[in-house]
C-alpha cells in the first residue's frame, strides 16, 4: 500500500533540499550491492532526522540498525561540538560500506559501529543518549523500546521508524498479520498507552514516530 500518493511523495522530494553527493553516491552503491536497498533511510526521511538532530543539538545518539550508514551521517549532521554517535549493526558484512562513507563523510572520529546483536549492546551502555534512532529489526521493537528509554535522558528524543509498515498496521484482521505486521501494531499500542513519554506519529514514507520521555 502507497502510504502518501506517490506524485505527492515526488512533489515532497522536489521541495526538500537535496541530499549531498556523498549521500547520493551511498544510495547509488547500497542498491548495487545489498540486497535489501530500500532499508535506506533516502533524501527526504534522512533530510528530517538531520533537521531534528539539528534542532535538538545532542551530545549523544543512539542509532540502532546502521546499514549501510545513511541515517548515520544524516543523525550526526546535528550533533553539539564534542559529541558523540554510537550505533549498532548486526551484519558484520557491512562494515567496508559504511566505514567507507563514514570516511568521505569525515565523520569517522565521531561514530563507533557496534557490531552484535543491539539486544545485548544497549544494556551495556553506560551513556545518556539525548537522541535514539530506532531502525532495526521490527520483531524486537517492543523490547528495544524498554531498554532505550532506560539509557534515554529524561526529556531525550526516541524516533522509532516504519512505524506504518506499508500501511499494514492497519490490516483489519490481526490473526491475518504477518508477525512483523503484529509486531509493529503491537509496539505502536505500547507506545500510545506509555504514560512516561509523549508521542506523534507522522506519516512521513513509511511512518515514523517521534517520541519524548517525559519522565
Ligand atoms: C532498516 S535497516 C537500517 C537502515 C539504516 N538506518 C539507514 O537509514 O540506512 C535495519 C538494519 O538493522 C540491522 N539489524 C537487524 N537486527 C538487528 C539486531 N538484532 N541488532 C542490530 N542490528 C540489527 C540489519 O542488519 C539492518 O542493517
Amino acid at each position: 500500500m502507497h502510504i502518501t500518493d506517490p506524485l505527492i511523495e515526488q512533489y515532497v522530494a522536489q521541495h526538500t533540499t537535496p541530499q549531498s553527493e556523498i549521500l547520493y553516491n551511498l544510495e547509488r552503491e547500497t542498491h548495487l550491492k545489498t540486497v535489501y536497498p530500500r532499508m535506506l533511510t533516502g533524501h527526504v526521511q534522512g533530510r528530517f532526522l538531520a533537521m531534528i538532530s539539528r534542532m535538538i543539538k545532542p551530545k549523544n545518539i543512539l542509532e540502532i540498525g546502521t546499514f549501510t550508514g545513511y541515517s548515520t551521517i544524516c543523525l550526526i549532521e546535528g550533533l553539539d561540538k564534542g559529541g558523540y554517535l554510537h550505533t549498532i549493526e548486526i551484519n558484520e558484512e557491512l562494515r567496508d560500506l559504511n566505514r567507507k562513507y563514514f570516511e568521505k563523510a569525515g565523520i569517522s572520529k565521531k561514530v563507533t559501529v557496534n557490531y552484535g546483536d543491539a539486544l545485548k549492546i544497549i544494556p551495556k551502555f553506560n551513556i545518556e543518549f539525548d537522541l535514539i534512532f530506532l531502525d532495526a529489526d521490527k520483531i524486537n521493537y517492543s523490547r528495544y523500546y524498554d531498554l532505550c528509554k532506560k539509557v534515554l535522558v529524561k526529556g531525550g528524543f526516541l524516533l522509532a521508524d516504519n512505524v506504518l509498515w506499508s500501511g499494514k498496521v492497519i490490516a483489519e484482521n490481526k490473526g491475518k498479520a504477518d508477525k512483523d505486521t503484529i509486531a509493529v501494531i503491537d509496539f505502536n499500542k505500547k507506545v500510545q498507552a506509555d504514560p512516561d513519554t509523549e508521542n506523534v506519529m507522522i506519516p512521513l514514507r513509511d511512518g515514523i514516530t517521534l517520541i519524548r520521555k517525559i519522565c
